[in-house]
């Protein structure tokens, strides 16, 4: 069992750094190698990226901050009735310009990524039309069928995006979300099973926002000043396409994106912004800080808002897990800049995206003291307990499965629990491995009892639909299977360790 090491290289042109991310010592011998390499029991080790991939291309030039951040558009809907929004959209391979002068192949929802973002109400029905205009094998030598899934979203089992229920190339199918919960931050993404690293990777995915009246009255930055920003990281060849090795201890990037753009700035007023902060990455987690040490409000998490907001100095976040929160800029001079950092980053992965105060603009806008009461769940109101563990599969000359559940890689067709519809359950992750693994599920939003014995922090204490499970710790959620029975998902939101099998199928039975 090795430790683990950060290991960098400084580019030519300008003397940064550029981080390549963890290898373990073991696999290299001094010098790096490729850590998606068949193994004996990769629980045990500690993570990895492909070296070989020229780290030269972020930026501009090799500069951060160069290219103005890309806000997705917003989605407007084919019709409208009385109770449903209707929107459509198209899945294709595009050519986009991500490195100034170069085209990088894709596949997003209408030709983008991140995709355009749907702006849904709580209380009104969107239905979301899909056509997969993808090749039958598409980027990555993939195959081009999705399964469309609304992460967060609280729908019935048929619109839920199972791994193996499929829209082929050239098929159509609509998803009918309710928008009967809390208003909060989702995403939706592809979840092809064995495929979703990948098809996430080189485009699939995009925000869901969910509203309400509430929301709307609380006076919180709006409009202009309420932004989606969804951090990825990739690797670039030097062509400008995107390279993905598929490497099963979670495939991490050199090169930092926000809304697609590497490492943007942004023009701000001298006013308070909510950013809706995604960590869309395949495997990476990040801490975001800002560079002047102010510090920022969380107001929610992925469930939506918290009973109050908290005042941090930083925040980690683990892939899938988002970060409502609202900086103010009206203590920087015009002409004055912060960044936006990832403390566990170094070099090309430590600054995200630079805000640049340009203008003076009235800020009516406010941070309420406190927000609708959370409705907190208890221990005794739960009917059962179930245990989960992550952990590395034993892998031989057989083969066998890298990353396992209980033991037992996914198998669609073998139902792992079976809680009872209207129930209130906890479950206990634990982590049997030296890699975190952010855990997520499907149908519901959950609360934290507590993480290796300790009750979450205030930022972590609202709903929730993944949690970290630290390595060799453990968590235990809890939560109620209230309106939807049939098949769901519980997984690791590592994507690498979802594709190769770290997934659970459960059923909420009526
Ligand atoms: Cu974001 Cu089951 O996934
Ligand atoms: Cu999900
Ligand atoms: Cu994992």
């Amino acid at each position: 069992m090795g430790t683990t090491n950060v290991f960098q290289i400084t580019s030519g042109a300008d003397g940064q750094t550029i981080d390549l991310g963890l290898v373990n010592p073991d696999l290299t011998r001094g010098k790096a190698t490729p850590a998606n390499t068949p193994m004996g029991c990769p629980g045990v080790m500690a993570g990895g990226e492909n070296p070989s991939i020229p780290p030269f291309l972020f930026g501009a030039g090799g500069k951060p901050f160069t290219q103005a951040l890309n806000i997705p558009p917003v989605l407007k809907p084919t019709s409208t009735t009385s109770t449903t929004e209707f929107y459509d959209l198209a899945l294709r391979e595009a050519d986009v310009e991500i490195i100034p002068g170069m085209l990088t192949r894709i596949m997003g929802f209408n030709g983008l990524t991140p995709g355009p973002t749907i702006r849904a109400r709580v209380g009104r029905q969107v239905v979301v039309s899909h056509s997969n205009n993808l090749p039958v094998t598409t980027l990555g030598g993939t195959p081009g069928d999705v399964a469309i899934h609304l992460h967060g979203g609280h729908v019935p089992s048929s619109e839920d995006g199972f791994p193996t229920d499929t829209v082929p190339p050239g098929a159509n199918r609509s998803y009918t979300y309710p928008n009967d919960q809390l208003p909060a931050t989702l995403w939706y993404h592809d979840h092809l099973m064995d495929f979703t690293g990948p098809h996430v990777w080189f485009g699939m995915a995009g925000f869901y926002i969910l509203t309400d009246d509430y929301e709307d009255s609380l006076g919180l930055p709006s409009g202009a000043y309420e932004i989606p920003l969804v951090i990825q990281d990739r690797n670039f060849d030097t062509n400008g396409e995107l390279v993905y090795t598929g490497n099963r201890f979670g495939e991490t990037g050199n090169t930092i994106l926000v809304n697609g753009t590497i490492q943007p700035y942004f023009q701000v007023a001298a006013h308070k912004y909510r950013f809706r902060v995604l960590n869309g990455s395949n495997a990476r987690r990040y801490q975001i800080a800002l560079s002047n040490g102010q510090p920022f409000h969380v107001l929610g998490m992925e469930g939506g808002l918290l009973p109050a907001p908290v005042k941090v100095n930083s925040l980690v976040l683990a892939p899938a897990e988002r970060a409502d929160i609202v900086v103010d800029f009206s203590s920087l001079p015009v002409g004055g800049s912060v960044v936006l950092q990832n403390s566990l980053g170094s070099g090309s992965t430590a600054n995200i995206i630079r805000f640049d105060v340009d203008r003076v603009e009235t800020d009516t806008s406010q941070i309420p003291p406190s927000f609708r009461p959370l409705e907190k769940l208890s221990t005794s109101q739960a009917v059962l307990t179930r245990g989960f563990t992550f952990s590395g599969g034993m892998m031989g000359m057989m083969g066998g499965s890298p990353w396992v559940i209980n033991g037992k890689p996914f198998d669609p067709d073998r139902v792992d629990a079976n809680p009872k519809l209207g129930t209130v359950e906890i479950w206990e992750f634990r982590n049997m491995s030296m890699m975190d693994h952010p855990a997520h599920l499907h149908q519901t939003m959950f609360q934290i009892l507590d993480i290796n014995g300790t009750p979450p922090p205030p930022t972590h204490a609202g709903w929730k639909d993944t949690v970290n499970v630290p390595a060799m710790g453990s968590v235990r959620i809890i939560m109620r299977f209230a309106d939807y029975a049939g098949r769901y998902v519980l997984h690791c939101h590592v994507l690498e360790h979802e594709d190769n099998a770290m997934m659970a199928r459960f059923d909420v039975v009526p």
